[in-house]
């Protein structure tokens, strides 16, 4: 199970690489307006800060548009992958893009459909969206686990990266569900060791030792 992080935040992303639990990154349109800074830029510095895939998503809406543009991201670092959205044109640019060796991460997928899709195109990973489904009430579970044994049975090398993870219960039910990699929020990944009981835990042990200590 790999953890990526869901941000475009550099320093945020490197306070928690010093965990040494951070193996990729995932960005938007959304996320990276929130930096404020040059797109080119933010994204050739988290490839050089994080040793993993770094996904940076196109913008144009015709094949051509995101092939063209792929193909400047992806000499932007080693590390990138580009990341297309789940649309007809998303997986003309993807069978195209995956034939040159480009990486691809199929994004905003929210059905069995569109992942198979997505896998037969070529694409490296798909991002199917459980917060979003939930949304609207549909079970986003069922779809990774689906994925996954498509995955599976058919031998597909896509991986699957859960996104949209809004909560613990997220990242602990697809780990189980065999998602490959969660894309976790930077405020979100603080969660993942922290426990109440945990910090009562410690602090009656260390009351204890100083009484014993006295
Ligand atoms: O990884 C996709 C993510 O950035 C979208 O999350 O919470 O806006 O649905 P959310």
């Amino acid at each position: 199970m790999k953890f990526f992080l869901d941000t475009a935040n550099v320093a945020e992303i490197k306070k928690i690489n010093t965990l040494g639990l951070v193996d990729g990154v995932t960005t938007n349109p959304t996320i990276i307006s929130k930096e404020g800074r040059d797109f080119e830029e933010v994204i050739k510095e988290i490839c050089s800060t994080i040793d993993g895939p770094v996904s940076a998503e196109v913008t144009g809406l015709t094949a051509d548009e995101m092939i063209k543009e792929a193909r400047v991201i992806a000499k932007w670092a080693d590390n990138v992958v580009v990341k297309i959205p789940m649309t007809e044109e998303g997986l003309r640019a993807v069978h195209v893009l995956s034939h040159e060796g480009i990486k691809t991460n199929v994004t905003l997928i929210f059905t069995v459909a569109q992942g198979l899709m997505a896998m037969k195109a070529g694409a490296t990973y798909i991002s199917p969206f459980v917060g979003r489904l939930e949304d609207i009430g549909t079970d986003a579970y069922e779809l990774i686990a689906n994925l996954r044994n498509i995955i599976d049975f058919y031998g597909f090398d896509t991986e699957i990266i859960a996104a949209s993870i809004r909560n613990l219960p997220h990242v602990e039910t697809v780990a189980k569900l065999g998602a490959h990699i969660a894309t976790i929020p930077g405020n979100l990944f603080p969660k993942l060791w922290g426990h109440p009981l945990t910090d009562q835990g410690i602090e009656t042990f260390l009351k204890d030792w100083e009484a014993f200590n006295k």
